[in-house]
This record gives C-alpha cells, sequence and structure tokens, in this order.
C-alpha cells in the first residue's frame, strides 16, 4: 500500500500509486473493460463519433483504440424481457439443487457474470430447515465462489451459532444474485429481475422450514414492498413464490433480519437483532414440535 500520508507524491510513479489507492476506496476495484481505457483518446475524439457503436479511431502509437467497456454500467431493464424468459425456462427445467446450480452456471443472460470470477451459488445445508437469502456476493465470496465467506460471513455464523445453529447442519445461504456486481455497488433492478427465476426456483428445490431475508434489498425483492430493512425486520411474512401460489402450496414463514454488514458498521442494532434471531430460534422449536415423529 503507498503511504498516504498528505505529503505531495515525490515520483509520477508514486502519484500513479496514489491515485490507484483512491480508486480502489472509492469502489472501483476492478479492471472490467476488456481493454485499457486511453482517456486522452477518449477526449480528443469529436463529441458526435462517440456516439456511433465502435467508431474507427486513429490508432495512438500508445495503445488500441476506446471501445466501451460492455459491462461496466449496471443492466437497463429494457434488456430484460427475454433474458428472464430464458432464465425461467432454464431454472423450471432444473429438479434438483445441483441441476439448477448447473443451470445458474450456464447462463449467460446477467451481465454481473461477465465481470465476475466465480458464480456463488449456495453454502450450508442443503438439509437444514433454515434458508437465508443474501443481497450479492462480494469480493472475497467471488475469489471462493461461496457466500457469506468475507468479515459479513464471519458475523453471520456468529449469530447463527449464538442461536444453535450452523451451515454444517441447519443452515443454507445462498444471494439474489449470483455474481459479484462490480465495485460492490447494489445490484441493478435488471440484473435482479433476470436472477430472480432461479433463486425462486432455488426456495421451491430448497423446501426451507424458515426463510430468512438479510437487509433490505433482499427483503424488498422477496416481499416486493417498499418499506425500508428497519421497518420490516422482526416481522413474519408468508413468502410464496408464484409457481407455488398457482399450485397451492402452502407459504413459507419469512423473516426480515438486519444484514450483517449494516450490523459491522451500526452495533448498536445488534440488541434488534438479537431478539429477531430468538424469534427465529422459537419458530424453528415451534414447527419442530409440529412435526409428526
Ligand atoms: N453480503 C451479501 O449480501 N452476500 C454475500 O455473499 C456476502 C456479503
Amino acid at each position: 500500500m503507498p503511504d498516504r500520508t498528505h505529503r505531495q507524491p515525490a515520483t509520477a510513479a508514486e502519484s500513479l500509486r496514489y491515485a490507484l489507492a483512491w480508486q480502489v476506496d472509492a469502489g472501483a476495484d476492478e479492471a472490467i473493460g476488456e481493454r485499457p481505457v486511453d482517456r486522452l483518446a477518449v477526449a480528443a475524439e469529436p463529441a458526435a463519433s462517440r456516439q456511433e457503436p465502435a467508431p474507427a479511431q486513429p490508432q495512438r502509437a500508445a495503445g488500441p483504440a476506446y471501445r466501451p467497456a460492455p459491462a461496466a454500467a449496471p443492466m437497463r431493464l429494457e434488456s430484460t424481457g427475454e433474458t428472464v424468459a430464458a432464465a425461467r425456462e432454464s431454472a423450471r427445467s432444473a429438479d434438483t439443487l445441483d441441476a439448477l446450480h448447473a443451470a445458474v452456471a450456464a447462463f449467460d443472460g446477467c451481465a454481473l457474470k461477465k465481470t465476475a470470477m466465480n458464480t456463488v451459488f449456495a453454502d450450508g445445508a442443503p438439509e437444514g430447515g433454515l434458508m437465508l437469502i443474501g443481497e450479492a456476493p462480494g469480493a472475497e465470496e467471488d475469489r471462493q465462489g461461496k457466500p457469506f465467506v468475507g468479515a459479513s460471513g464471519q458475523l453471520l455464523d456468529k449469530m447463527l451459532a449464538a442461536i444453535d445453529l450452523g451451515r454444517a447442519n441447519d443452515a443454507y445461504i445462498t444471494n439474489i444474485v449470483f455474481w459479484r456486481p462490480p465495485g460492490n455497488r447494489e445490484p441493478s433492478v435488471a440484473e435482479t429481475a433476470v436472477c430472480r427465476p432461479f433463486l425462486e426456483r432455488h426456495i421451491e428445490l430448497k423446501k426451507p422450514e424458515i426463510l430468512v431475508f438479510l437487509g433490505g434489498p433482499s427483503a424488498k425483492t422477496l416481499l416486493g414492498r417498499k418499506e425500508g430493512i428497519t421497518r420490516l425486520r422482526g416481522r413474519w411474512f408468508d413468502y410464496r413464490t408464484p409457481d407455488m401460489i398457482e399450485t397451492g402450496a402452502d407459504p413459507i414463514p419469512a423473516m426480515p433480519l438486519f444484514h450483517p454488514a449494516y450490523l459491522l458498521r451500526s452495533p448498536l442494532n445488534k440488541r434488534e437483532a438479537w431478539r429477531d434471531l430468538l424469534a427465529i430460534r422459537e419458530k424453528l422449536d415451534a414447527l419442530d414440535r409440529e412435526r409428526p415423529s
């Protein structure tokens, strides 16, 4: 890491290291274009030529002509109708969690996949009663191909352990999108929409006794609510996928919970989270008691 004290950079190389560190701090921590962008060449272009797709550019000795990086921007909603239909068809054809994992890994309709290192499908116990759904993989999850393995995952494991649950036997974890958004931005509406048929099939195949939505984006996406997590957390909702509604399947009890990353930033809210965790434990115990032996 460069020494970022307030003195002026002594050399051009040091100045570049400062600029790079600043970009990483601001969240631009992935090289997501296929080629480096020569911003000076872009500035020198006549404005009109940039509106054309891949305009012929005068070649500069220093590097290739500028091409817009295809995956840098969030997917646009209008581009998703057919892709969502393809995702739904692919998801419906999966009859097991392994088949669904393979279908997600083979799906090329979500732009996030282009910039991610790995598909992050799920972790934990497929037979467990609890299914937790977070927002999106972060950098560590992208590297390892598993959800919640970074700092917030460590806190999540401690939260589960506090009510005597763990990934080995009881808890199964996934996210609303399967690829890391560049710079850890929130997944766009379009990215969430194309992943959603897989997520819904994931819930149908997993058949959890209880669902927990970690954080506002997960809760709002799956419950179709507009309130923030502070209003939604700690309440029980009946969750059904569209196919479950169509077939008259029983709803799954679902509770939104503060996201562990938020609790790391706002530890005072751990008190509410603890109350919610106890309610989840109680519900699991009650369902256990109701189950015919
Ligand atoms: N945050 C999430 O929402 N999901 C992960 O997998 C990791 C961090």
